[in-house]
């Protein structure tokens, strides 16, 4: 199971979901218990692959021996000896005269004119030079792609020199990289959208097993596995989920599927990227999840982080028993003879994979977050002797390298991680985006996964991205989701790289792949391209990045500052009116002056600047500044809830009652910190539904950077709408059905039209519902699905013939409302994107528009040219610190529907304007300086001005 999804407790939507589950999960009990007993008596090694044919028998006369044994099964077991004994090597690249998954008949491509990313640095450089980025570059190469195999890489490769059939791709000049492999999705077995049909993520009959196979739940049909490969994800680990402290085998797999890619039929063993199986994987989890979910006081184990580790060296200890008593069967049989032993070879199909794994033919990847969870899984590899590819989540792998040095083997483990998703449950509130950076300066090695559906596997490159952002090296960024997994997965001879003799997955890229928005234009796997009529965004001419080392220090400590004067400021997002100041005279500008956290002079400002460097004023220097806004988080649980899955931290949910944000409103907690520390310096939140980014009740408009709701201005609007949720978790209580929830709202709405009633408590539902239908109060309805909003329009109709008066009305979530674009626009109604690039996730949201190059263009683009005003909302709270780079992502993809200010108002003023809210702007104090625009990816913020009436310097 992806992390948070579908297990209990992460966040409340899933504590619904779980709950859903829990009559399942008894049933299959019942149903795994009475097949148990068949199970145990197959035989092991069949299940694997087929053994070597070869044997090095004894040849025996009669058909059982002296100990009454069938000669033929001794000869059997003697055979699966040697298979037991074998010790996997990575499998070669060079010297392959086709790639064993290529399908004959599929032409040769020749790739001309690309600007390519080969993966290693030029021959000669040390590995100590290639570890700093010396050696690797952009090269301008033409590259051949034969028999599913990189032929040649050369500066020009004359058409004349290849098959004649060759297909010729000119890449005009643009980024090509090897395919992106992602080593943590769920793509098959958690399939989408989710359904409780399609949910074969977990084995959730026990805690320990490692005898189910993610490949025998892998939906091949699953249109998740395109839309992945549409971001240019070739290879994926398939794990199964994360529930289990022990949860079974997983397979690596291509992202090439059936009839489309020439085969004859659709088959899950034909996506294996290694048919000869060189190598099997493991997914085990250590944690929160095993415990939460196993753990019955009483009746079943875990409970605690002490009892995993119990569960799992109990396990350990069952298949080294297996193991040694294999060994001696083997022993004995090859050195006295089939005659000598008395029993058949010992198998046990329930520990077998866990016997491969003590025995170095499983390359194991384990999810586990904190300190006490890697230092006691270390110390299961020394006690057990097996090795860790790589550690998942693994959130707090980078303030203790050395605990993953001590792992068993001395190679220590990969981290696995998200650039930037935390918070969502205790132990995944330790973390930092600088992880990345900070493995990498230890000599460890950082590997950007998705956990699709956890984060849409589409984007995996943009976690890259956003580690180069905080501080990895670009060279290493790009190796995170190439070179590192490839190495990590046993395939570094044969994926990772553009070399003959490579594997020909190959992207050709519309931008830099570490750009914000960067798409591809075309994907092959095994040299075959993957779309046929791929849509190509309409971008500017390709300007790679220079990468910048300054990027890899960590930013400075936050001081606050009355007075401070920065210079080298090159350009201002904010215009004049906004500022209230004068910038006539500004042309080159360079300097801005801050007092009392507000900005006093833009330009030149000679005098400004004289009287505050007799004031001992400090100067900031800056490299490229740009001035702007800040930005406002819209429908969030920020200031509502410090941690998702903690109730503790939570101001609770409020289904069953109508609340006011403001009355639960807890300030000073990780996530207001990081999203001031991220320029996002107001927030407009909105008590929980149920969870998740559903709600129920009025929002609240307030400054993150306020330390309590008492401080002057922190809360700059109190109730700013009222919000009501009909998505997916609205078929709950009293509103059992779709239709009973859309009544519902009608019905409030008409009686708040028809009462006269004088209305005591003016905090009260009622009293917030009559200014609503009076159209003095905005309604948010946080709904996905087109249908719901297109009933939803008929509500507004009906209650604005009854009042005569419109009702501001604003769709939050919206990922279907781009098919009713036209209607929402001729109705005024605006939407706020929530999550901005929805990917079919849920039912409600199963028609969303994913991107090139599978669809022209998302919702919002729909939206825009309808003319629908439209703003982007946080689906998950730690989005906070990525709304700048979305802005930055619509800008760059939106063929020019907005420019920089217009991609900027799309997370700040557009909100106000929904909401018909007066926005506290850069007069007021609230305002971003940054090292570069705060929609590129290179960018940093060196100051934010929250209205605090001081300036934060970083
Ligand atoms: C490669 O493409 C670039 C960009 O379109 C173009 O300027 C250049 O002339 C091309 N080079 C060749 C050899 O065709
Ligand atoms: C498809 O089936 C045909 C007929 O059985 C067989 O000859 C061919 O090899 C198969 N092709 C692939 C790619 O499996
Ligand atoms: C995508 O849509 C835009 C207009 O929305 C259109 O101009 C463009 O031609 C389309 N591109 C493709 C490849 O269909
Ligand atoms: C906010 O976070 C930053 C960086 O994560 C940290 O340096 C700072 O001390 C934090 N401030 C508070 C008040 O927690």
């Amino acid at each position: 199971m992806n992390d948070k999804t579908h297990l209990p407790s992460y966040q409340e939507v899933i504590r619904g979901a779980h709950r859903r589950h829990l009559p399942r999960l008894s049933k299959r009990r019942r149903r795994v218990a009475g097949i148990a007993l068949g199970l145990l008596s197959f035989i092991a090694y069949a299940q694997w692959k087929q053994l070597p044919s070869s044997t090095t028998v004894h040849p025996i006369s009669s058909d059982i021996t002296i100990h009454g044994l069938s000669v033929k099964q001794l000869e059997d077991d003697l055979a699966t000896c040697h298979a037991l004994q074998k010790k996997p090597e990575d499998p070669k690249g060079l010297g392959r005269d086709r790639n064993s998954r290529y399908i004959d008949g599929h032409a040769p491509t020749l790739i001309k004119n690309a600007t390519v990313w080969i993966g290693e640095p030029v021959p000669g450089t040390s590995p100590e030079d290639a570890r700093k980025g010396k050696g690797y570059q952009w090269i301008t190469a033409d590259v051949y792609l034969e028999s599913g195999l990189i032929r040649r890489v050369e500066s020009s490769i004359a058409p004349s020199s290849v098959d004649p059939k060759t297909i010729i791709f000119n890449a005009h000049g643009r980024p090509l990289t090897v395919g992106i492999i992602d080593m943590h999705s769920h793509a098959g077995v958690d399939s989408l959208p989710e359904l409780e049909g399609n949910d074969d993520t977990n084995e959730m009959s026990s805690n320990i097993t490692p005898y189910v196979r993610s490949i025998d739940g892998l939906q091949p049909g699953d249109h998740q596995i395109q839309v992945i490969k549409s971001g240019g994800v070739t290879t994926s680990l398939v794990l199964p989920g994360s529930g289990n402290n022990i949860g079974g085998e997983a397979y690596v797999i291509k992202h090439a599927v059936g009839k489309a890619d020439g085969r004859n039929e659709t088959s899950a063993t034909d996506m294996l990227a290694d048919p000869d199986r060189n190598w099997r994987y493991m997914k085990m989890a250590c944690g929160e999840n095993a415990k939460r979910v196993y753990g019955r006081v009483g009746e079943s184990g875990p409970v605690s982080r002490m009892g995993e580790s119990w569960e799992f060296r109990h396990a350990f200890e069952r298949a080294a028993k297996l193991v040694r008593d294999q060994d001696d069967w083997c022993n004995t049989a090859t050195a006295k003879g089939l005659q000598a032993v008395k029993s058949y070879l010992p198998q046990e199909l329930r520990w077998e994979s866990l016997g491969a794994l003590l025995r170095g033919q499983v390359h194991l990847n384990t999810h586990c977050y904190t300190i006490p969870d890697l230092e006691a899984f270390v110390d299961h590899t020394n006690e057990f002797k097996f090795k860790i590819r790589a550690f998942h989540h693994a959130h707090q792998t980078f303030l203790v390298p050395e605990i993953l040095k001590r792992a068993y083997g001395g190679d220590p483990p990969a981290s696995a991680i998200f650039a930037d998703n935390m918070w969502y449950k205790a132990e995944a509130n330790v973390a930092s985006e600088f992880a990345g950076k900070i493995l990498w300066d230890n000599g460890l090695t950082p590997i950007y996964v998705s956990d699709n559906p956890v984060l849409n596997a589409q984007h995996v490159i943009y976690e890259a991205a956003k580690g180069y952002k905080y501080g990895l090296p670009y060279h290493a960024a790009l190796a995170a989701v190439t070179t590192a997994p490839a190495e990590r997965l046993g395939f570094g001879q044969r994926l990772g790289k553009i070399k003959p003799g490579f594997d020909a997955d190959v992207v050709v890229w519309d931008s830099d792949p570490l750009s914000l928005g960067a798409a591809p234009v075309q994907v092959w796997i095994d040299g075959t391209a993957q779309f046929e009529e791929p849509v190509e965004l309409d971008k500017p001419p390709v300007t790679l990045i220079t990468p910048d080392d300054s990027l890899a220090k960590l930013p400075n400590e936050p001081t606050q500052m009355d007075q401070v004067i920065f210079t080298g400021i090159t350009k201002l997002l904010v215009d004049g009116g906004e500022l209230g100041i004068d910038t006539t005279n500004s042309a080159g500008i360079n300097r801005v002056v801050l007092t009392r956290g507000k900005i006093t002079c833009i330009g030149i400002c000679r005098s400004e600047v004289e009287t505050a460097l007799r004031d001992h004023t400090p100067v900031v220097e800056l490299k490229n500044g740009h001035l702007s806004g800040s930005f406002t988080a819209f429908g969030s649980k920020i200031g509502l809830n410090a941690i998702d899955a903690e109730d503790d931290t939570d101001n609770g949910p409020s289904s069953g009652t109508f609340t006011r944000g403001e009355d639960g409103l807890a300030l000073d907690t990780q996530k207001l910190n990081g999203s001031y520390t991220y320029g996002v310096t107001k927030a407009i939140s909105a008590p929980k539904h149920t969870g998740g980014s559903n709600h129920h009740g009025t929002s609240v408009g307030f400054l993150t950077g306020a330390k309590t709701s008492l401080d002057k201005n922190a809360v700059f609007a109190s109730d700013v709408a009222v919000h009501y949720t009909l998505d997916l978790t609205s078929k709950r209580g009293s509103t059992p059905s779709i239709s009973a929830a859309v009544g519902a709202l009608r019905q409030k709405l008409l009686e708040a039209a028809a009462s006269n009633e004088k209305i005591k408590d003016g905090y009260s539902e009622a009293a917030f519902l009559k200014k609503v239908v009076q159209g003095s109060l905005p309604l948010v309805i946080t709904v996905q699905n087109a249908d719901v909003i297109a009933s939803i329009l008929q509500v507004k109709k009906t209650v604005e013939h009854a009042t005569g008066t419109a009702l501001r009305l604003v769709i939050y979530g919206g990922a279907e409302s781009w098919l009713l674009a036209e209607e929402l626009a001729s109705a005024k109604v605006g939407v706020v994107l929530a999550p901005l690039f929805s990917f079919r996730s849920t039912w409600d949201q199963r028609r969303a528009l994913t991107g090139a190059p599978l669809t022209n263009g998302t919702a919002i683009d729909k939206l825009l040219d309808a003319g629908v005003l439209t703003a982007i909302g946080l689906e998950e709270d730690w989005i906070v610190r990525d709304l700048g780079l979305l802005a930055g992502i619509v800008l760059n993809n939106g063929g020019g529907r907005v420019d920089e200010k217009g991609a900027l108002g799309l997370v700040s003023g557009n909100v106000y304007k929904l909401l018909g809210l007066k926005e506290p702007g850069v007069k007021d104090g609230h305002f971003i300086i940054s090292e570069g625009s705060p929609l590129t990816i290179g960018s940093r913020i060196k100051a934010v001005g929250g209205g605090l009436g001081t300036v934060t310097v970083f």
